[in-house]
């Protein structure tokens, strides 16, 4: 009888610490008829299986994860998981995938979205690890990676090449693959095949394509084979000519409403995200605030839900022009003059390479060598310390 008393006592006080630790309310309650059968046992009757079940549930987010960071009690994350929640804004913890889920839910909380654009394997490795929320393999490459005058001349030869560089390098952020001029204008068939290129060779999670309106049909098509689309809006460099040059967009009346209406009949195409590109303050604000999706502005202000900057003007990486709404974080480019410049001093000067970036042969292995190919001992001669002087 009192064994009987002890172990109701306990099954008490254990769904107590369980009931008070779990989320309380509906929309975070925890699905048990989703949970697998051996986690749902785990989680009925063990408490440290609940912490492996819990941080799987953590890294299988981007397959629809049951549990936030947040829902879950911190005892059971890890440390790095701790530091993340510990931060104001909420945090992808390292390791799992951004998803579409994960933008929106950032738009829905106020919290501001990142975004850069990569190029190539070690830009990408750099990004993934210092917690963007998203990367763009943007046609901009023709510019800043190709030295092209604009984006007109990109292939999807050229995209596919530096998606598949990115993809290699960030396994946690978003990946967006720029559809490139012509790769989507011509037919709704080129526009599927080379969509789902950019996903199945290029390792992309979604595509960006330029225009409003005119590009819905195409849009929706996309949309329906399964992959994800991302609009673009404003300065739309593949029509920098139809726009004749680099220009605002959207300064006049009619303009800002053009752009306003065709945000709106983006996002009913079912658009998951938009880049608005160049266009003033007060209009991107309207778009952000009026759509249901994430506003990714670039030269659009502070009102929009995430920022997207070119990587090689932040860094700048490109010395032809920098637009006058890059914030610039470095200059790369005058260090790597500096760089090339003192290694050509070197390498002329005979200082480099030193001691230190040389093979040596073992001493003996050497004299043997010299006899063999008859030659008198040289070794006698050499500096061990300084192979540069030995000749
Ligand atoms: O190609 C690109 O990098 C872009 C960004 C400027 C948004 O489209």
């Amino acid at each position: 009888m009192a064994k009987i008393a002890a172990k109701c006592f306990k099954r008490v006080i254990f769904s107590i610490c369980f009931s008070r630790e779990l989320p309380v309310n509906n929309s975070d309650s925890i699905d048990m008829d989703r949970m697998s059968i051996s986690s749902r046992n785990a989680f009925k009757t063990k408490d440290v299986s609940i912490k492996y079940m819990c941080a799987d549930r953590i890294q299988s987010d981007r397959y629809g994860c049951l549990f936030e960071p947040h829902q879950i009690p911190s005892r059971h994350l890890t440390r790095t998981e701790k530091i993340a929640m510990s931060n104001k804004y909420t945090a992808t913890p390292s390791g799992s995938k951004v998803s579409i889920q994960t933008l929106h839910t950032k738009k829905t909380r106020g919290e501001p979205i990142t975004f850069l654009t990569a190029y190539d394997f070690p830009t990408a490795v750099a990004l993934d690890r210092s917690g963007i929320d998203g990367i763009l393999v943007g046609d901009s490459l023709g510019m800043v990676v190709l030295g092209y005058e604009n984006t007109l001349p990109v292939t999807m030869q050229d995209m596919l090449h530096h998606c598949r560089a990115v993809s290699r390098g960030a396994s946690r952020a978003h990946l967006v693959g720029d559809m490139p001029f012509m790769s989507y204008q011509a037919s709704t068939a080129d526009a599927l095949r080379n969509a789902g290129s950019l996903l199945q060779k290029g390792g992309m999670d979604a595509v960006k394509l330029e225009g409003g309106r005119e590009r819905v049909q195409v849009i929706k098509a996309i949309i329906a084979a399964g992959i994800p689309v991302m609009g673009h809006l404003g300065l739309t460099p593949q029509s920098v000519h139809r726009l004749s040059g680099w220009k605002v967009q959207g300064k006049s009346p009619e303009a800002a409403r053009a752009i306003i209406e065709d945000a709106l009949i983006l996002e009913d195409a079912g658009c998951y995200a938009l880049v608005v590109e160049s266009i003033p303050v007060e209009v991107a604000e309207l778009v952000s605030k009026r759509l249901s999706i994430p506003v990714i502005g670039i030269g659009a202000g502070i009102k929009c839900d995430g920022q997207i900057l070119v990587t090689h003007d932040l860094l700048g990486l490109f010395d032809r022009f920098t637009p006058g709404f890059v914030k610039k974080y470095a200059d790369l480019f005058s260090e790597m003059e500096r760089a090339f410049g003192q290694y050509i001093e070197d390498v002329k000067a005979r200082r480099f390479p030193a001691a230190e970036h040389a093979n040596m042969m073992d001493p003996q292995a050497f004299r043997a060598l010299m006899q063999e190919i008859c030659l008198p001992d040289a070794s006698a001669d050499r500096d061990e310390d300084s192979p540069t002087q030995y000749h």
